[in-house]
């Protein structure tokens, strides 16, 4: 099979394409026929050796995928040759065929394509967690959320609305604030010129936001962190900006702020049932036509590198897969 290499750390140039022997099915694991890959900013970092799980070299990266189950392990009796599945693979996405531990694949709704389904896991799974579980949303809250063009942004500005709060949208550019603005944002916010704070503080009278969803850190951080409501919860998604911004805590006690942790792929593995029940109400929004991933390119698995580069140079909107093969 093809796959996408990745032999030394570093930028995604210096990954390579090459023929690499088709993996077998072991107990508990599944061998997917990949249609569509989507693109995550960890896979840059992971590539580039800055991401908390480093694989041995040679490795695969990528770590979802929706395809066809195309062989299953001795013992595995839950899935089967056929299933359309979409599967936190963890790594090997980047490829034509991949094995994924059973746990982590799910089988489709019946409406879903394979593109949307390459893109579900890791954006609605890690908002959804972030916003349900970790920030305790209340339907009135106002939600603001950075990066909100970007593909955990845009998840977290549609699953917010669902959720019944009153959402910001702040992102770089008025394309990807359009974007915002379709997924359903009530307020946009462009902070390109650097004043956030300040108008945060202006759509909320002074107050702040409820909750931050935070992907990006650095000077936005900063902002944001300072434009938050009494009693508000600032979640701590990512830092997309590459820099890891350090938190005054006097700030935390003047307003009563909790600053939260987000790790969605160590949560899931804890608590398998709450993600599975998670999953099952994102389904179900999913199939009223209340969310549904932005996908603006897609590339073929040559284009892998350009693709991961789109991330890194903030060129992506909402999502950017890799496709291997269409669904007739
Ligand atoms: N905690 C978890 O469980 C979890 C799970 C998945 C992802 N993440 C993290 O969430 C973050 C976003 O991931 P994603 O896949 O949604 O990425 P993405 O689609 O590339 O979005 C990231 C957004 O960050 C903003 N950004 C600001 N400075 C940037 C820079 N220097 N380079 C790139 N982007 C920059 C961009 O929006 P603007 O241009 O509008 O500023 C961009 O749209 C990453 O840090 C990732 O590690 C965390």
């Amino acid at each position: 099979m093809k796959a996408i290499l990745c032999k030394e750390f570093g930028t995604p140039d210096k990954l390579c394409l090459e023929e690499v022997d088709t993996p077998v099915a072991g107990n508990n694991q599944v061998l997917i026929d990949i249609y569509v890959a989507s693109t995550n900013f960890p896979d840059t970092l992971q590539i580039d050796g800055k991401y908390q799980i480093r694989p041995p070299m040679p490795f695969i990266p990528g770590s979802e995928v929706a395809g066809i189950v195309e062989a299953v392990g001795p013992d595995v009796t839950k899935l089967k040759v056929g299933d359309r599945v979409m599967a936190a693979c963890g790594i090997g996405a980047y490829a034509d065929k991949v094995l994924s531990v059973v746990e982590t694949v799910r089988i489709l709704p019946a409406k879903m394509d394979m593109r949307a389904a390459a893109c579900f896991n890791v954006v609605y799974g890690t908002s959804y967690y972030a916003l349900k579980q970790r920030a305790q949303l209340k339907q009135g809250e106002t939600l603001l959320v950075l990066g909100a063009g970007g593909g955990v942004g845009l998840s977290a500005v549609e699953l917010g609305k669902v959720m019944g709060a009153r959402v910001i949208a702040a992102a770089s550019s008025e394309e990807k604030l359009e974007a915002a603005k379709q997924a359903g944002a009530d307020e946009l916010i462009n902070y390109s010129d650097g004043e956030l704070k300040q108008k945060v503080k202006d759509l909320t009278g002074g107050r702040g936001a409820d909750v931050v969803y935070d992907p990006v850190g650095g000077d936005l951080f900063h902002q944001a962190s300072r434009a938050v409501a009494w009693d508000g919860r600032i979640l701590i998604i990512g830092f997309a900006s590459g820099e890891i911004p350090a938190y005054k805590v006097n700030l935390a006690l003047l307003k009563s702020t909790s600053v939260v942790g987000v790790f969605w792929g160590a949560w899931t593995g804890q608590f398998p049932d709450q993600n599975h029940q998670n999953f099952a109400e994102l389904f179900e929004m999913y199939e009223k036509g209340s969310i549904k991933p932005l996908i603006s390119k897609a590339f073929p698995l040559a284009g892998t590198s350009e693709a991961l580069f789109s991330l890194m140079q903030r060129k992506a909107l909402g999502k950017v897969v890799i496709e291997m093969k269409q669904e007739s």
